[in-house]
């Protein structure tokens, strides 16, 4: 966690939290009760099933509620004092945070939100591997797995550093894929980076073989 994300985490009344089951535990909460006290905060966990986004197209209902209710939790503790909604890594990058900014923003245009950056995974997998995402005159994508063949073979033709994301999944399909390409030598998955039961695979076969958790990254970078 960043320095100015811990200071907004401490400030806030409120911590609403995102989670992925109903029944399950919220990660980032975990992430940021090792680094801010929250003796005094109250804590709303709301609920965010996976589900695929189509952006400018028709989304999944309960996703929607889910966008909604945080949403409305969030305008009805503004009444009473700071509101954080942590989530993991940076917002910007295929992040519900952004979901839950402009589901705010149609109800109220003019409301004071103050977006804080924060660390990738993908800035995390590269530190822990030592491996350089762009460097010189190279170029970077970042796609997530979950894509089709087509349009991940394209990426990873055109680019110098592929960042896969979501592969956890797709393990078999995205070896087959990097060996048909010639990259599976130069890829490298790192699985909870960050976290202390990171593990790093330099043999995607070996990560393919076992039940990788959902916190997995691939770097492709095709230069050494
Ligand atoms: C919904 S995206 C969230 C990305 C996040 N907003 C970011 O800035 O990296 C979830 C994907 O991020 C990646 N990810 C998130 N946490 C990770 C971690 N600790 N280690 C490796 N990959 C992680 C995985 O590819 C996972 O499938």
């Amino acid at each position: 966690m960043t320095i100015k994300a811990v200071q907004v985490l401490s400030e806030a009344d409120v911590l609403v939290v995102p989670k992925a089951k109903e029944n399950g535990h919220s990660t980032a909460l975990n992430i940021v009760k090792s680094h801010v006290d929250l003796g005094g905060k109250e804590i709303v966990e709301v609920c965010f099933p996976m589900h695929k986004v189509y952006n400018g197209g028709e989304n999944n209902k309960e996703l929607t509620e889910a966008w909604n209710k945080a949403a409305d939790i969030i305008r009805q503790k503004l009444q009473t004092g700071k509101v954080a909604f942590p989530t993991l890594g940076d917002p910007a990058l295929y992040s519900t945070g952004f979901y839950v900014h402009a589901t705010l923003l149609e109800h109220d245009p003019d409301m004071d939100i103050e977006l804080v950056p924060g660390i990738t995974a993908m800035s995390n997998c590269s530190a822990v591997t030592a491996t350089p995402l762009c460097l010189g005159g190279e170029l970077l994508s970042v796609i997530p797995a979950t894509f089709t063949d087509d349009r991940l073979e394209k990426v990873l033709e055109g680019f110098d550093t592929i960042v896969l994301m979501k592969v956890h999944r797709v393990m078999d399909r995205m070896v087959e894929l990097l060996d048909r390409l010639n990259l599976l030598s130069r890829a490298v998955l790192v699985e909870k980076c960050g976290q202390p039961d990171q593990r790093i695979f330099t043999d995607l076969r070996q990560a393919a073989a076992e039940d990788i958790h959902y916190f997995s990254t691939i770097i492709v970078r095709k230069k050494s």
